[in-house]
């Protein structure tokens, strides 16, 4: 007999520090004096453009961002810096990547009333990985004291929906019991806080989900009615950075080794995608969409949440029915639809049907359709 996999827990870590939309538009603007002051005879020559202030009208309008967490906050806001940063660790230290997700993975442990012996895999489902091997998924394994295996996996911001769907797959194939998804998300390390379009857009998290056999899962855990996962080649959302870059030295450093992204034609692309994708998967599993509790969507902008929401539910969705984090946590990447799950889902009763869904870079898009016990 198929193993029904279930969500048994999550768990979230928040940096503690966060920059208001106001404190980054100071800062922007004071880059873009820099700069200006320092090239003020190029742009008169016409040889250099002059850059344009931000606004923090534009940043809410647009996305509906009003804060974002970081892991370092004064490094960011320095105009001269404007980039994340640490004290690099030592090899024999936990990464910082692995530090937060094993904070969020903890969480998800103590909620479930799981011990580490009890979990069989983890996966590092995450937008960006701090290293290329040895796995940061193995790493957060050992910091935990799991045994068993663990790999590494990218599909940008649909990263935890598509880890979700390989766990729930291990366990209807009975290689797993109990497998640990965690999304350590570091966004800060890849925004370009130098560039207008995009600097007020990402923000820094970590989440974890255990996706458990149905016969050992804790009494209200949610079962998964089903996954569907989908991907459609884009160049609108995109980050060369790579190992091979240094191939090319000259252009190492250049912005596209950084998040770049068309954000209308994503806007625009992205909101049918995801509708028609979500009412074909409730058709198949049978599940009425305007009957749906609650929707955790991907966490990127309120105005395509507040689109796809209308055409699934049928109405204007309230914030009980569409909840919203990007507003304190802006985009997260793949952390953001489970952040919304993690924070807004205590009071939904048994029998209650809802969905976690993400859309992104590639494009991805997964859907989890759940249903609390
Ligand atoms: N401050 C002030 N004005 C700004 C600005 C800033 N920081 N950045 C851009 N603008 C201006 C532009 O110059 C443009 O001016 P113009 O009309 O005079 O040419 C205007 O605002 C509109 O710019 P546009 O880039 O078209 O904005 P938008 O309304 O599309 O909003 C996003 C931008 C990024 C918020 C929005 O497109 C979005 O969220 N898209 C979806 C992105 C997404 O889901 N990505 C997935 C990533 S994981």
């Amino acid at each position: 007999m198929t193993a029904s996999p279930v969500i048994s827990a999550t768990g979230l870590f928040t940096p503690p520090e966060s920059i208001s939309n106001e404190e980054l538009v100071e800062s922007f603007n004071a880059y873009v004096a820099l700069h200006n002051a320092r090239n003020a005879e190029a742009i008169a020559a016409g040889e250099v453009e002059p850059l344009t202030e931000s606004s923090t009208g534009f940043i809410e309008k647009a996305s509906g961002i009003k804060s974002r967490h970081v892991m370092a906050k004064a490094p960011v806001l320095d105009p001269e810096i404007m980039a994340p940063r640490w004290d690099e660790r030592g090899d024999d230290e936990l990464s910082i990547m692995a530090e937060i997700g094993v904070k969020a993975a903890k969480q998800a442990l103590e909620r479930a009333g799981r011990k580490p012996e009890d979990v069989d895999a983890v996966l590092c489902a995450a937008s960006n990985m701090q290293r290329a091997y040895p796995a940061m998924a193995i790493e957060i394994q050992d910091a935990l004291g799991i045994e068993g295996f663990a790999f590494d996996m990218n599909v940008a911001c649909s990263s935890a929906t598509f880890g979700i769907q390989t766990a729930a797959d291990y366990i209807r194939a009975g290689n797993a019991k109990s497998v640990l998804v965690v999304s350590p998300e570091i966004t800060s390390g890849h925004l370009n806080w130098r560039d207008r379009d995009s600097h007020f857009i990402f923000g820094d998290v970590a989440t974890a989900v255990l996706v458990e056999a149905k016969d050992i899962a804790p009494e209200g855990h949610w079962d998964i009615l089903g996954t569907k996962l989908k991907t459609v080649f884009s160049n609108n959302i995109r980050n060369n950075a790579g190992f091979l870059n240094r191939a090319h030295p000259e252009t190492r450093d250049a912005p596209d080794k950084l998040f770049v992204q068309e954000g209308r034609k994503v806007f625009k692309e992205v909101v049918p995608m995801v509708s028609a994708m979500i009412l074909e998967e409730a058709d198949r599993l049978g599940v009425d969409p305007k009957s749906l509790r609650r929707l955790w969507l991907h966490q990127a902008n309120a105005g395509m949440n507040r689109l796809i929401a209308h055409k699934v539910l049928g109405h204007e969705a309230s914030e009980d029915e569409s909840p919203t984090v990007l507003d304190t946590y802006a985009n997260t990447s793949s952390a953001g639809s489970i952040i919304a799950f993690h924070k807004h889902s205590e009071d939904l009763g048994a029998g209650d049907t809802a969905l976690i869904c993400s859309f992104g870079a590639g494009y991805s898009v997964g859907s989890v359709f759940i249903r609390k016990t």
